[in-house]
């Protein structure tokens, strides 16, 4: 599609992630996108950051990029502080000194789990883990940094991805390796969400010019990651039995988060997650002809 000339720039940083290949195809059209990744550059290195923000002069910078995985992050904490709060400062930097709105990507890890209800924009977070608690740190230095941005802290998310290190296409894969049980944790709960209702959702709170600041962003509704595969399994028709577990069934180096289902008290949630699963699988189902076809 040509490009318009009233269109806004966008640097989209971690353009082939889950986020950010939902929020290329959301903005897609509207919006004038630059596409970048780890083949681009490294988000460790600033002074390259620096460089290719200046270099090419957006209006809106949207960040996707972070060091993800509860385990890998008590693994390795310098590079989980490094990518998840000194970088999102250098953005927030960046972003006051050049004008750029800053769009960035938070977690519902940020809470613990003592509220037993849905975590709103107003609750104070309080990290159990070093995810957690790098991701509040960008949180916290972008809100007192930059002059113009928004934070969307999400939760787990579904969605189309080139790669399978997260936790449905973990499993996805499993079955498609001919794993006939899985066993998943019916004791974390969160608010599972679609990455491509997300980015859209989010398109909308920037068309709308809505005020600065976090926002929680989620499919309405709560579930666990048993309930999730299950509905996954009834909407693929997965040939696999899935088994309540507990998550200590799982060995982990970390505290996990087992109860952080998040709403907007400013903004309207987006369709139940389940819909949002059922269009998922819908689409699941096409690529998968496409590349068997
Ligand atoms: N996924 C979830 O369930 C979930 C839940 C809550 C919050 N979040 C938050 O949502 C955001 C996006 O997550 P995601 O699931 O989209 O992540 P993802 O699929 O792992 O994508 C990460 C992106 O960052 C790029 N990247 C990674 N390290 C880089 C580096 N050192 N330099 C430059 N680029 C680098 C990757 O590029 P390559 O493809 O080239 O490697 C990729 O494009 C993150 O802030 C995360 O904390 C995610």
């Amino acid at each position: 599609m040509p490009l318009q000339d009233n269109m806004k720039r966008v640097l989209i940083l971690g353009s082939s992630g889950k986020m950010g290949s939902a929020v290329r195809t959301a903005f897609e059209g509207d919006y004038e996108l630059i596409c970048k990744n780890s083949l681009d550059f490294d988000a460790c290195n600033f002074e390259e950051v620096g460089n290719l923000v200046k270099d090419n002069r957006p209006e809106i910078v949207i960040n996707t990029v972070a060091f993800l995985g509860i385990d890998r992050c008590e693994k390795e904490p310098e590079k989980a502080l490094l990518l998840n709060a000194l970088y999102p400062r250098l953005l927030a930097e960046l972003s006051r000194e050049t004008g750029f709105l800053l769009v960035h990507f938070s977690t519902d890890a940020v809470f613990d789990d003592e509220k037993r209800d849905y975590y709103v924009e107003s609750d104070i977070p309080a990290p159990v883990n070093i995810y957690g608690f790098t991701k509040y740190g960008g949180d916290c230095f972008i809100s007192a940094i930059a002059g113009t941005y928004y934070i969307f802290r999400i939760s787990v998310l579904f969605g189309e991805t080139g790669r399978d290190s997260q936790f449905v296409e973990k499993m996805l894969r499993r079955v498609r390796e001919g794993c006939r049980v899985l066993r998943i944790s019916d004791d974390i709960v969160s608010s599972p969400s679609y990455s491509l209702d997300i980015a859209m959702g989010i398109k909308r709170v920037l068309d709308a010019s809505a005020p600065y600041g976090v926002y929680h962003m989620a499919n309405e509704g709560k579930a666990s990651l048993y309930d999730l595969m299950a509905e996954m399994k009834k909407c693929l028709e997965l040939d696999v039995e899935i088994q309540r577990a507990s998550h200590r069934e799982f060995p982990s180096g970390a505290r996990k988060n087992t109860y952080t289902p998040i709403r907007s008290e400013k903004i309207s949630p987006l369709r139940p997650w389940r819909d949002a699963v059922k269009d998922f699988c819908l689409g699941l189902e096409k690529i998968m002809k496409r590349k068997t076809a």
